[in-house]
């Protein structure tokens, strides 16, 4: 049986590596078969796209180069990585995926959802993540845990204004994609990860 795709979304700063890790302890401590991975990488190719597309260097670099690079690096991933292990029925864990593309080039760069979702479909197919969940914090809020953005993080360096399009346009999203559930992550990490199990064992995901 194909394995389950769950994938974590939110702006910089929501905690989707704090949650990730939480995750991974309650799934070793359930025995499950899972593999964690990231987005943009996972693979050895797409990590060296993502060098190029979070370079802080690269100023000059094109609104849809952006784009066509998150789908390039995911096509590699999708085949090298993920495709694989949900054929194999692990469970797939991913840091960012789609939905990364729709609210940070579709709606927050302006490019729309109908071009994010034109391009991803050759590089997606029919790779769909079966829940996807959002954890819900406004950006201002996830800059101030992580004590401001990363200087050397090209997307991190966008500034509030463009964190806050991203933030709605996950909003915008989630409103109409039943894929995506929206965790309110504002109370402690472990309250967050306990929400987040609850809805995996709802979802069948995983066993409670
Ligand atoms: N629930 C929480 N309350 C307070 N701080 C948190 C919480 N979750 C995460 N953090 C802190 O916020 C910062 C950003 O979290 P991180 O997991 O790196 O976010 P992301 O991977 O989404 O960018 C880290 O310093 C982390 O320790
Ligand atoms: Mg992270």
């Amino acid at each position: 049986m194909r394995g389950y795709f769950v994938t974590f979304e939110g702006c910089e700063g929501s905690g989707k590596s704090t949650q990730l890790k939480l995750l991974a302890q309650k799934l070793d401590e359930a025995g499950a078969d899972y593999i964690m991975t990231r987005e943009p990488g996972g693979s050895p190719i797409a990590e060296r796209i993502r060098e190029i597309i979070l370079d802080g260097k690269n100023t000059a670099m094109c609104d849809e180069c952006e784009a066509l690079l998150y789908a390039a690096a995911r096509v590699q991933h999708i085949k090298e990585k993920i495709q694989p292990a949900l054929e194999s029925g692990k469970l797939v864990i991913c840091d960012r995926y789609i939905h990364s593309s729709l609210a940070y080039q579709g709606i927050a760069r302006g490019l729309g959802e109908e071009y994010i979702q034109s391009i991803n479909s050759y590089a997606v197919k029919n790779c769909r993540p079966d829940l996807t969940i959002f954890l819900d914090i406004p950006p201002e809020r996830a800059f101030d845990r992580k004590h401001g953005a990363d200087e050397d993080d090209r997307m991190e360096q966008l500034g509030l204004a463009f964190h806050t399009k991203v933030y709605n346009g996950y909003l915008a999203l989630a409103a109409k994609d039943p894929v995506i559930c929206p965790v309110d992550c504002s109370g402690t990490k472990f309250e967050t990860s306990g929400k987040i199990w609850k809805l995996l064992v709802e979802k069948g995901i995983v066993r409670g």
